[in-house]
């Protein structure tokens, strides 16, 4: 089993030269400030659904015992060679059910994977399934009314590998309730070009869907807002809020 993703399998080796590390820490910083918060009793363990390639973990494992699930085989390999401390699970997030409780549960940059309410409504138990009384549910997401179409670039140049990505976020009006992240990867080396393209279907959710999931799953919900953190990357006129829903059990 594997997600149907070519970004998050053969090419997820091209993590290396779009994703610095050192990018995610102020993000990162902001939610482990928030799970802190919000939780009853000093969090110890946290799991990461959707844990990707493992770049954020470079700072969660500094503050959590850490557990990351994905989808992806490829994503999977690669953060399981950068961090070999951490338990990588594979694993579904509509789904899986581990038969353990955590501190925490963060969601920090895949819920939009949900494209569906009924995915949407899975993934949410899926965390609650997993928190411990009093425990913290993390999830980052990009309330519909706040939503625009936008592009993005990202590129990176190491061992005789120049890579560019541009992605375009489409809201398609002939689907509601998703929008589209359209990548087209550019790859050179040896002065040979290859492309590769990938389309993501994701689900973007009104304001009263995201508080009514959470609402039933029995969660009180505060939110926050997260500006800023792609402004390196978007091009032209566009704008990129997502808000920090953060649920306590
Ligand atoms: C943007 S990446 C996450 C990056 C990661 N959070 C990090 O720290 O670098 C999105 C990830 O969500 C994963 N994903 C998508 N749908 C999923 C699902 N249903 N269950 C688990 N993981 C999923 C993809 O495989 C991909 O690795």
């Amino acid at each position: 089993m594997t997600s149907p993703w070519i970004a998050y399998n053969d090419l997820a080796w091209t993590e290396d030269w779009l994703a610095d590390p050192a990018d995610y820490e102020d993000e990162v910083a902001t939610f482990v400030g928030l799970i802190q918060r919000y939780a009853a009793t000093p969090p110890q363990t946290l799991l990461h659904l959707g844990s990707g390639a493992g770049g954020m973990d470079h700072v969660l494992k500094r503050h959590f015992t850490l557990t990351g699930v994905d989808l992806s085989a490829g994503m999977l390999a690669k953060a399981r060679a950068t961090h070999p401390d951490i338990e990588y699970l594979e694993g579904d997030m509509r789904t899986l059910r581990l038969g353990r409780r955590f501190d925490a549960v963060a969601i920090p940059d895949s819920i939009d994977y949900m494209a569906s309410l009924e995915d949407l409504r899975r993934a949410i138990a899926t965390a609650v399934a997993h928190l411990k009384p009093g425990g913290v549910l993390l999830v980052v997401g990009k309330p519909q009314e706040q939503f625009q179409n936008n592009n993005f670039a990202y590129t990176g140049e190491s061992q005789g590998i120049h890579i560019t990505v541009l992605e375009n976020n489409y809201i398609n009006p002939h689907r509601p309730n998703t929008y589209e992240a359209t990548l087209i990867y550019l790859i050179r080396q040896g002065g040979e070009l290859t492309m590769h393209q990938d389309r993501h279907i994701l689900g973007l959710f009104p304001q009263a869907t995201w508080e009514q999931v959470f609402r039933e799953a029995g969660l009180t919900l505060h939110q926050h807002t997260l500006d800023g953190i792609y402004d390196p990357y978007l091009l032209a006129d566009g704008c990129y809020p997502q808000t920090i829903f953060v649920g306590v059990n």
